[in-house]
């Protein structure tokens, strides 16, 4: 994993690894190593009667003690936040089967610059006494666990949390995960260790049937939603979803605490059917206290239900995340516009033509922002975790922006595919163009050993020609989250070519 790495040594030394392509702050991992500056809980599990671990510590930031010598963050704390990573965990504080993968934190209050000898003598041989005694202790200690179920869990979050919410140091963990769709699990999503479960949420007795038992479920990810010809429908159909299994798990569930509900930014926007025509939509950059617009929309639908249910048990917190368009990977998703404009890259590469833009010129000159789908996971999951983003709806993007114009040309260096001039009057449709690509499509997945997929399952023409086809470009602002304590962000151009990658890598695209 470790190709490249950036050594910070103040009184502090702390290792950064990254991914093996070398992109500037895409870092994996961090391991730390230094004295008080850095600890984030070492000694307290050294010394759990230091003074350092009693009122005030702990007090303006996590609102209760951890060990750091401070009453707030460490610069170490900093830096992992901005590079989107996990507060770093203290070695000592392992549990058991933990892997580190994010990094770890070494760093024990009261290390000293000594010469080697006495090094040796007062603090290796003793660290190395207290960690085989952690280590046999370990074995057999229960695990403290957070039960997420992911309901959409091969969707394009979905799948992100299927992946992220497993992993040992995942922040409330160890996360046991069950995860729920339609249809069987697909190959692309066998490897997370997920308890998969085949239940359509739209029928109330088969949620009933199969997501009542799950009683040690504490975490709900609702990140699913049904498409229907009218927005009222979609109101009512989407609403009765989302219902069925709150009904199902909260009345069963007594450790149940908090529930995640993924909407996105056309509550400020409005609904496909009148996007952003029909009536005024707010002002971007949008901001989460804006008021509802006056048509039906159906998160508003689902706001309402989310509402209603939770008053039925006690201290049961919710969250609602607002992603803009999401990069992410899924092959089953309604829309994914890198699946999709992956699938049309690959079309005009086996035929022969140039990419042609299928939007307005607002989208391809203006700037947007996008949402990577592990981010909007990690969001949902600092939600579920963090006291202070109780009860609160949060915008949820990379913090970044971009233009179209410039993502257009990495998706034809991608695919080696030529970029057509910018077209307008009339623009270009995908579903005009890509209406009779299926046995071509097919033939390509023949030739090339794909994964076998139909091209309406990947292709979601409709949606690329609806979100490039936007008469306004937009923002929203992540102030809310960043000022709750959120500092995760992506670098955009990065997101995009990393799941462009993905979808090869699974052999869903050449
Ligand atoms: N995708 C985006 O770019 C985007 C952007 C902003 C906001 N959003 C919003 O995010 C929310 C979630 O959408 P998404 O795009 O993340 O979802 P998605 O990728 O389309 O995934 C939907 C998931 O739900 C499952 N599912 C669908 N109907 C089901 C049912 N009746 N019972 C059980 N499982 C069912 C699907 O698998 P099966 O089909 O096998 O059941 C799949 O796992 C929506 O409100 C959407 O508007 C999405």
């Amino acid at each position: 994993m470790a190709l490249h790495s950036l050594l910070f040594s103040l009184l502090t030394i702390v290792l950064v690894l990254a991914k093996t392509e070398p992109v500037l702050c895409d870092y994996t991992s961090i391991f730390n190593f230094g004295d008080s500056w850095s600890d984030t809980g070492n000694l307290i599990c050294l010394n759990p009667n230091n003074h350092a671990f009693h009122f005030p510590y702990g007090e303006t930031y996590f609102g209760h003690v951890t060990g750091r010598c401070s009453n707030g963050r460490l610069i170490v704390d900093f830096i992992a936040q901005s590079l989107g990573l996990p507060f770093l965990p203290p070695y000592l504080a392992r549990k058991s089967g933990q892997e580190f993968r994010r990094g770890a934190n070494f760093a024990v209050a009261g290390a000293m610059a000594l010469d080697d000898a006495v090094f040796e003598e007062r603090v290796c041989s003793q660290f190395r006494l207290v960690l085989q005694k952690k280590l046999d202790e370990d074995e057999g200690s229960p695990q403290n666990q957070s039960v997420g179920l992911v309901i959409g869990v091969t969707g394009i979050v979905g799948n992100s949390l299927a992946e992220i919410l497993p992993l040992s140091d995942t922040p409330g963990g160890p996360w046991k995960v069950y995860g729920v769709a339609r249809r069987p699990q697909p190959s692309w999503n066998a490897d997370h260790p997920v308890e998969y479960i085949q239940c359509d949420i739209s029928d109330s007795d088969d949620a009933l049937t199969k997501l009542s038992p799950l009683t040690d479920v504490t975490h709900i990810f609702y990140v699913t939603w049904t498409s229907r010809a009218t927005e009222a429908e979609n109101c009512e159909a989407n609403g009765a979803m989302f219902r069925n299994v709150l009904r199902a798990v909260i009345p069963n569930a007594p450790n149940l605490q908090h529930i995640c509900l993924q909407t996105g930014t056309k509550h400020y926007l409005g609904p496909f059917e009148t996007f952003v025509k029909t009536e005024p939509h707010h002002e971007s950059p949008f901001h989460e206290d804006l008021p509802r617009l006056i048509s039906p929309n159906f998160y508003y639908a689902l706001e309402d239900v989310l509402f209603e249910e939770v008053e039925k048990k006690e201290n049961l917190t919710w969250s609602i995340h607002r992603p803009d368009i999401i990069f992410g990977f899924s092959a089953y998703s309604l829309m994914n516009i890198i699946g999709t404009l992956c699938v049309y890259a690959t079309i005009c590469k086996h035929e022969g033509t140039p990419l042609r833009f299928p939007g307005t010129r607002e989208v391809w000159d203006g700037y947007l922002d996008a949402s990577d789908a592990d981010l909007i996971a990690e969001h949902q999951i600092w939600a579920s975790v963090h006291p202070f983003a109780k009860n609160q709806a949060f915008n949820c993007n990379n913090g970044d922006v971009f233009k179209w114009k410039h993502l257009w040309k990495v998706l034809g260096e991608q695919f080696g595919v030529e970029c057509a001039e910018f077209e307008e009057d009339p623009t270009p449709k995908l579903e005009e163009m890509m209406k009779d690509k299926g046995t071509v499509w097919d033939e390509i997945v023949r030739e090339n050993e794909l994964l076998p997929t139909k091209l309406e399952e990947v292709g979601a023409w409709w949606f690329a020609d609806v979100a490039l086809g936007m008469k306004v470009s937009h923002l929203s602002s992540m102030n809310k989250s960043k000022e709750h304590g959120f500092l995760g962000f992506r670098n955009s151009k990065t997101s995009y070519i990393s799941w462009i990658n993905k979808m090869k890598a699974y052999k869903i695209v050449p």
